[in-house]
């Protein structure tokens, strides 16, 4: 089947059959990342501390955006241990390991640190079923762990949340397997750098929407687009709070930063378009032209002269 594939002709009819030409049809699935194989549940043993949907539906309530001090202690401490696990798991990206692997590895080491991996089971009607999101080229977020060995070239994300003494912190980076062209290289760049201009914005008073202006000045200026359907969060003792923060400009967006407010920031960056689709699997968003995107995140604490990033590296 391969041969076929690859001796066929942009002109060519198509081989599975459509009549249409083969540029046309599956030529533009080549080099595409396709669903793999997901290996059995990995348990958490009975010891550490669950989140509600860990064993049932996400529980939701009014959390308070501003957190008390007792909390915020707490969540130094969570995002600390974020941050530790997703510079470890980044040690581990090379050519030929499976995500699957990085999955069993951050799964190990939030244990370790007496934590619950936080996408594990997220999710009320189709729970999330791996312990972080690995999302390779064309895929925004939310990628499964599988059976995929990545390739030399390739560009993947970690997104790495652990549930620690009852509060979350949540992570993630985009890291270069082996070699990359210079392209990614700058996707990846610019895109660390969206986030840094946002965390600048970050103080009590201001409004939240100086966080996407920020960001899509920056990919703009770069000549790159900004995903629009996944944003920031609130965060705290649920994973994702009511708060919402895009990584756009939105002018009507007027609520404004207050001290000991928790939130992510996490722009998603592409090089084509920055639409998204979903694949059947219910998580997965890729981009609808296949090209490639990245993302960083950071969770963030309003503090009463700027910002403290809980989830920055030691
Ligand atoms: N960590 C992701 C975020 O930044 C959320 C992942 S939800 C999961 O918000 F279920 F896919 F883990
Ligand atoms: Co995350
Ligand atoms: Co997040």
């Amino acid at each position: 089947m391969t041969a076929t594939i690859a001796s066929l002709k942009s002109n060519d009819p198509c081989w599975c059959g459509s009549g249409r030409k083969y540029k046309r049809c599956h030529k533009t699935m080549e080099g595409r990342v396709v669903p793999g194989h997901i290996s059995p549940l990995r348990i958490v043993p009975p010891e550490i501390g669950r989140p509600s949907y860990a064993d049932g539906p996400v529980a939701r309530w009014s959390e308070p955006r501003v957190k008390s001090p007792e909390i915020i202690e707490r969540m130094r401490r969570a995002g600390r241990a974020a941050a530790e696990i997703l510079a470890a798991a980044g040690q581990q990206v090379a050519p030929g390991v499976l995500t699957d692997e990085i999955d069993a590895f951050v799964h190990e080491i939030t244990i370790e640190k007496g934590g619950y991996p936080s996408p594990l089971n997220y999710g009320t009607n189709n729970p999330f079923p791996k312990s972080v999101c690995t999302s390779v080229n064309e895929v925004i977020c939310h990628g499964i762990p599988d059976d995929r060995a990545l390739v030399e070239g390739d560009i993947v994300n970690l997104d790495v949340t652990i549930y620690l003494d009852g509060v979350h912190g949540d992570c993630n980076a985009t890291f270069a397997v082996g070699q990359i062209d210079a392209a990614s290289q700058r996707l990846i760049d610019v895109t660390r750098e969206c986030l840094e201009h946002a965390i600048e914005q970050v103080g009590p008073g201001r409004r939240f929407n100086l966080i996407g202006k920020a960001i899509e000045d920056h990919a703009h200026a770069n000549k790159l687009g900004v995903v629009r359907d996944f944003v920031g969060h609130g965060i705290g003792e649920q994973f994702h709070t009511d708060l919402q923060i895009p990584h756009y400009y939105e002018p009507r967006l007027s609520t404004v930063m207050e001290t000991g407010m928790t939130f992510t920031i996490e722009p998603m960056i592409t090089m084509g378009s920055w639409q998204a689709r979903v694949w059947d699997d219910g998580w997965t968003a890729v981009t609808v032209d296949g090209s490639r995107t990245a993302q960083f995140e950071h969770t963030v604490l309003v503090t009463d002269d700027g910002v403290d990033v809980l989830t920055r590296q030691p």
